[in-house]
C-alpha cells in the first residue's frame, strides 16, 4: 500500500517536471525556471494569506499548480482562488487538477480583461511567479500598482524571483519593498519579495 503510494507521487511529480519542461521549451522566457516551484518555497509563498479575512486570493502564473496546492493547504476553498495562468498547455491542466478553483486563461499584464466579471474584486493578496525579469521594468512597476490596487492596503504580493535583487525597483513613495525570503531548496535557489502600498 505505502509502495503503491509512493509509486503514484512519484508518477505525478515525474509528470509535473515533464510539463515543465515542455513549457520551457516551448517559451524559455514565458515559464522563466527550469523545474517546478519547490513546496518549500511555495508553503512559504501561501503562508502570506489572511485566511480570516474572506476574501478571494490572486495567483498569478500558476504553471504546474505547485503554488495552488499550498494555497488550498492553507484552507482556502477552491473557489476562493482566482488563478491566471498564460499557456494555454499549463491551463488545461490546471482546470482538470484542481477543480472548483477558478483559473483563467490569460495575460496578468493585462488583468483588466483576464478578469473580466471580476475586474473590481478585492483580494485578500496576490501570490505571484510570473517571470518578471522576462519583461520590461515599466510593465513590472505597472503590474505591481495594478496588483496593490486591487488589496487591501497593507496586504502584500509576494513574488519569486532567482536574481539577487528585487525584480521591481523601489519607489518609495509609491510601494515599501520587503525581502521576504532567499530558500535555498529549490531549483534554482528562489527569493521571495513582498510588495506593499506605500
Ligand atoms: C516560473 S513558472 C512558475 C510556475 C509554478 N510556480 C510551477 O512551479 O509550476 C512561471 C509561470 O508563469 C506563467 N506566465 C508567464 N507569463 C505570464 C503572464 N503574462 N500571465 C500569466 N502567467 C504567465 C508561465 O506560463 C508559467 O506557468
Amino acid at each position: 500500500m505505502m509502495a503503491l503510494r509512493l509509486k503514484e507521487r512519484f508518477e505525478k511529480k515525474f509528470d509535473e517536471e515533464i510539463r515543465f519542461f515542455r513549457g520551457m521549451m516551448q517559451g524559455p522566457k514565458q515559464v522563466g525556471a527550469i523545474v517546478p516551484t519547490s513546496s518549500v518555497t511555495a508553503r512559504k509563498m501561501a503562508s502570506v494569506i489572511d485566511t480570516a479575512s474572506g476574501l478571494p486570493v490572486l495567483e498569478l502564473g500558476p504553471g504546474t499548480g505547485v503554488i495552488t496546492k499550498q494555497i488550498l493547504a492553507r484552507g482556502v476553498s477552491p473557489e476562493k482562488i482566482v488563478s491566471v495562468e498564460y499557456s494555454r498547455d499549463f491551463y488545461e491542466r490546471l482546470v482538470e487538477d484542481y477543480v472548483g478553483v477558478n483559473f483563467i486563461h490569460g495575460d496578468a499584464f493585462d488583468l483588466k480583461t483576464s478578469l473580466g466579471a471580476l475586474a473590481d474584486q478585492t483580494f485578500d493578496c496576490v501570490i505571484s511567479a510570473v517571470p518578471m525579469l522576462s519583461f520590461p521594468m515599466e510593465a513590472r512597476i505597472q503590474l505591481l500598482e495594478d496588483l496593490l490596487s486591487r488589496i487591501p492596503e497593507g496586504r502584500p504580493v509576494v513574488q519569486i524571483t532567482y536574481g539577487p535583487v528585487s525584480p521591481i525597483i523601489a519607489k518609495p513613495d509609491r510601494y515599501h519593498i520587503q525581502h521576504f525570503d532567499f530558500i535555498v531548496r529549490n531549483i534554482p535557489p528562489a527569493q521571495l519579495w513582498i510588495y506593499r502600498q506605500a
